[in-house]
């Protein structure tokens, strides 16, 4: 079937959302998604949106851009950085307006809280800078973005699993894809396709991702020969449920939790004395495994305390009810009382597809163009975070530049005329299902996904080294040839879940190998990147974005250089 709109978005988060309802002011915008809309990864943003609004202590835009930048390690653009944290007061106002519910203060107004690298006056102390609604942040926006949506009249396709950007003379005109539910082509022909297919945290073993983030758009664009950039930038969140993954929110620091080793000690005060829990998420991640690694992790195991007690029942149950619930779910205990067992989590991708900041593909190193393509939240690479994201900036950039990349988006589909669409759109979704159903290879796809997320996770982690990036780099070949043997059980075309996971597999799979491979060429640490081999900043080589293309003859990787206009590269100090 052949859908025809002005805009086409693919992916149902709050960024995609976003984009949607503003595209959908000016053009007919239909939203695609590979889960029901409102199951998107965005429902489990958890602690805030970060804006300088000031509603308990004095703030100003400038000193948020000076953390994120800071944050960053110097790799954000700063130009954009700007425009993120100057747009974010009117930002939270807009979804105020929208009806976001967020917590209120005595005072009635926005209530504000401490998360983890937000400071006050360029780094004195920690700042009150999240807004939220209390640790379910992430469904509340979700939840008034898809109202707004369908109250204007945005179509959604649920369950429909994306397969090919699709062009004509050099200008994207479309997607192609199937229905889960019954294998059906489904062709979406626009004038301009939005990606907004958020992370790939499935690569690894341990992730507070949920099952759907398989780094399909980063895939999409490989394909299609767009770059990718800043991959070697992934993020581990400090306090993942120890041996699960699910996040616990650092709200649960910015109200008072604090981290402690096998001995007791807060050992945060050792790694950053001035910020200590409220470090950088990069900081503490590697301040946990230094703790574990030498031997003070709980009882000698791989994993170390939050201790939330000091918080108390009441103010736990007011402000975090959803991780005091988790936790008394997966762990049986109760928060107030009994230290909780964490362990880092792999959380986020800082890198991605890049994009200008109206959210423009932009294809190589002189910032040209593609026509037609648009990205945006955690898929797109504009960048804010660089080397490291502060928590709280992922929802805020994917408002602003979903705002942003909307209004842009309506304006190139008022501009242009409709393309014309490839005619064998539909037979390449059919062909590449067809074959996948017909293959009676004999590898399986859990059996691949466990080898790819154990490879990922022992040598392409936290710390990382060249000889570990070298060997991964081989495996992930290897495992990327056996997928081409990969035989199904499962031959029908309904709901065939063998058939989807087996796709997302090989998206995995080209996402870990452009990461490793960005990864091996960077010798130097930089935020989420450390080199044990390269374990300093090196910002004469190295002070510059990494691109990594598809070519005939593998991945190739070129580099562009970083925006600075505000704030020259100092040494990091917390
Ligand atoms: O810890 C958290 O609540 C996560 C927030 C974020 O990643 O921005």
């Amino acid at each position: 079937m052949i859908h025809e709109y002005d805009v086409v978005v693919v992916g149902g988060g709050i960024a995609g959302l976003y984009t949607a309802l503003t595209a959908a002011e000016q053009c007919r915008v239909a939203v695609v998604s590979k889960v029901h809309v409102t199951r998107s990864h965005s429902v489990a943003a958890q602690g805030g949106i970060a804006a300088s609004l000031g509603n308990e202590e004095e703030d100003h835009w400038e000193w948020h851009m000076y953390d994120t930048v800071k944050g960053s390690d110097y790799l954000a653009d700063q130009d954009a950085t700007e425009i993120l944290a100057k747009e974010a007061p009117n930002a939270i106002i807009a979804l105020e307006h929208m009806g976001v519910p967020f917590t209120r203060n005595a005072q009635g107004k926005i209530e504000q809280r401490r998360f983890g690298g937000h400071t006050r006056n360029y780094g004195e102390a920690p700042a009150k800078r999240a807004c939220y609604v209390s640790d379910r942040t992430g469904r509340a926006i979700m939840d008034t973005l898809y109202d707004r949506c369908i109250a204007k009249g945005v179509d959604m396709y649920n369950e429909v699993f994306i397969l090919k950007l699709l062009f004509s003379s050099n200008h994207c005109c479309g997607v192609a894809g199937y229905d889960i539910a019954t294998c059906e082509p489904q062709v979406f022909h626009a004038k301009a396709i939005v990606l907004a297919t958020g992370g790939c945290g499935k690569i690894y073993k341990t992730t507070s991702n949920g099952y759907a983030s398989t780094g399909d758009g980063f895939a999409l664009a490989l394909d299609s020969l767009i770059p990718l950039e800043d991959m070697e930038f992934v993020q581990f969140h400090p306090t993942g449920i120890y041996g699960l993954g699910i996040l616990i929110s650092e709200a649960a620091r910015g109200e008072g939790g604090v981290l402690r080793n096998g001995l007791g000690e807060r050992f945060m005060e050792r790694y950053a004395p001035n910020l200590k829990d409220l470090a950088p998420r990069d900081i503490i991640s590697r301040a946990i495994l230094t703790e574990i690694k030498e031997g003070r992790g709980v009882e000698g195991k791989d994993y170390v305390h939050l201790d939330l007690r000091e918080i108390g029942k009441e103010r736990l149950a007011q402000k975090l009810p959803e991780i005091s619930f988790f936790i008394k779910t997966y762990l049986g205990i109760d928060p107030s009382e009994t230290p909780v067992p964490v362990a880092p989590t792999c959380h986020y991708m800082m890198g991605g597809i890049p994009t200008d900041t109206e959210g423009r593909v932009l294809i190589d190193e002189t910032g040209t163009v593609l026509p037609g393509v648009f990205a945006v939240g955690e898929c797109a690479c504009v960048s804010v975070h660089g080397a490291n994201r502060l928590g709280c900036n992922s929802l805020i950039d994917l408002v602003v530049f979903g705002c942003r990349t909307g209004i842009n988006v309506a304006k190139h589909a008022k501009e242009k005329d409709l393309p014309p669409i490839p005619q064998q759109a539909e037979s390449i979704v059919v062909d590449k299902v067809n074959s996948l159903l017909d293959c009676s290879g004999n590898e399986r796809v859990p059996v691949l996904r466990e080898a790819m997320q154990r490879l990922m996770t022992e040598k392409c982690s936290v710390f990382r080294n060249g000889d570990d990036l070298g060997q991964a780099l081989e495996e992930i070949r290897q495992l990327e040839k056996r997928c081409l043997n990969v035989g199904l059980a499962n031959k029908s075309k309904i709901f065939n879940y063998e058939l989807e996971e087996a796709l997302e597999l090989g998206n995995m799979l080209k996402t870990a190998e452009a990461i490793v491979f960005s990864a091996l060429q960077r010798n130097e640490s930089r935020g989420a990147h450390y080199r044990s081999d390269y374990p300093e900043r090196n910002d004469e080589e190295w002070l510059k974005h990494t691109l990594v293309y598809m070519a005939p003859q593998g991945l190739k990787t070129a580099y562009k250089p970083i925006a600075i206009t505000r704030f020259p590269p100092e040494k990091r100090r917390y």
